[in-house]
């Protein structure tokens, strides 16, 4: 499309029925993983082996951003998986999209980043998230249930840095019994990844397991508030953000993000994400899967169709009644 054409279109906003507003689209782009997490919800979808490996198309994924951002002034972008490092496009999908886009991001477990990390900067990706959940060999290679990966992810952290994918969100999910002893250690690793980078390179985001989709993951929920007491009381400084009303706690130079999507009605009633499934079905909500939008062509308009249909689909899964109250302050705010 020529340019001219997007500036004189006016830009609608993707609001659903209790007045969230989409500002980001999350692609699980394939629900391959050479890992096999033992508290993985797959972005609510199954996992499949690699002989089963069907995936939406580079194009089409380039495509539905580029309307989102066109027609919606969406210009987020996040990539999941499964593991999105393995697809050997991902760089060429992301510089697909980076003319058009402000922040595109990936979650990875990090296996593959030493390889990718400097060509996926040159082609614009901004940030990385890199999962790592405990940095003693034992302990990685139980919750992954892999082996020998631990010093490849420690080695695509060091290059993510060095490339400047940054902040670096490492995302620890916090296991009761087996790595709620690591946050100090995990502390000393990311103020090493600091001195790495200039400044802030690293950011660790603690994360609440949400078990619901594996019953024997109960055993493994570990006690937050305790947590927070500890580094509340550690803390130069502790900031609330808007989203989710995440807290942030400063320690010595390290910024600590507690990330509760449990039962947390701000989870859903601040949800302002639409995700696409690995199959190119559009997901109004991380928890259901029963009210999936398909797209089936690359056709602008079949796109723009879609994705309002879809977000007449999306009510909130923690808390309606409350979100709804809360959502209706928030979307008289201008
Ligand atoms: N609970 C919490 N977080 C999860 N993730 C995946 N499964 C779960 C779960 N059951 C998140 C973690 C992980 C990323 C890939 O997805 O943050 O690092």
């Amino acid at each position: 499309m020529n340019p001219k054409e997007e500036v004189k279109r006016e830009k609608e906003r993707l609001i659903d029925d209790y007045g969230r507003e989409i500002r980001s689209l999350r692609f699980s782009i394939t629900n391959c993983c050479n890992l096999n997490c033992i508290y993985c919800h797959r972005e609510g979808e199954g996992r499949r082996e690699e002989r089963d490996r069907e995936e939406i198309s580079a194009e089409l994924v380039i495509e539905i951003a580029r309307v989102a951002s066109d027609y919606f002034d969406i210009r987020k972008i996040k990539f999941s998986g499964g593991e999105p490092l393995m697809r050997d496009d991902l760089v060429d999908i992301v510089q697909g999209m980076r003319d058009f886009e402000d922040d595109i991001s990936t979650t990875t477990n990090g296996i593959f980043l030493s390889k990718y990390a400097a060509e996926l900067a040159d082609a614009g990706l901004d940030r990385v998230n890199v999962s790592l959940d405990s940095l003693k060999e034992e302990r990685y290679d139980f919750i992954t249930s892999s082996s020998n990966n631990l010093q490849k992810v420690i080695d695509g952290i060091h290059s993510a840095i060095d490339a400047g994918l940054t902040p670096l969100k490492l995302n620890m999910v916090l296991l009761k019994g087996i790595n709620e002893d690591e946050i100090v250690g995990m502390m000393d690793f990311l103020r090493e990844c600091n001195k790495r980078g200039s400044g802030e390179a690293a950011i660790l985001q603690l994360i609440e397991l949400i078990p619901s989709f594996n019953p024997s993951m109960l055993t493994y929920e570990a006690d937050f508030y305790e947590v927070e007491v500890e580094l509340k009381s550690k803390a130069s400084a502790i900031k609330t953000r808007r989203l989710q009303h995440r807290r942030k706690y400063f320690v010595d130079g390290v910024e600590v993000e507690v990330v509760h999507p449990i039962d947390n009605t701000e989870f859903c009633a601040n949800c302002s994400r639409l995700r696409i499934t690995s199959e190119g079905k559009i997901k109004p909500c991380l928890l259901r899967n029963d009210n999936l939008v398909p797209i089936e062509s690359v056709d602008e308009e079949h796109i723009v169709n879609k994705l309002k249909l879809a977000m007449r689909y999306r009510e909130p899964f923690f808390g309606k009644n409350l979100a709804n109250h809360k959502i209706t302050q928030i979307s008289t705010r201008k």
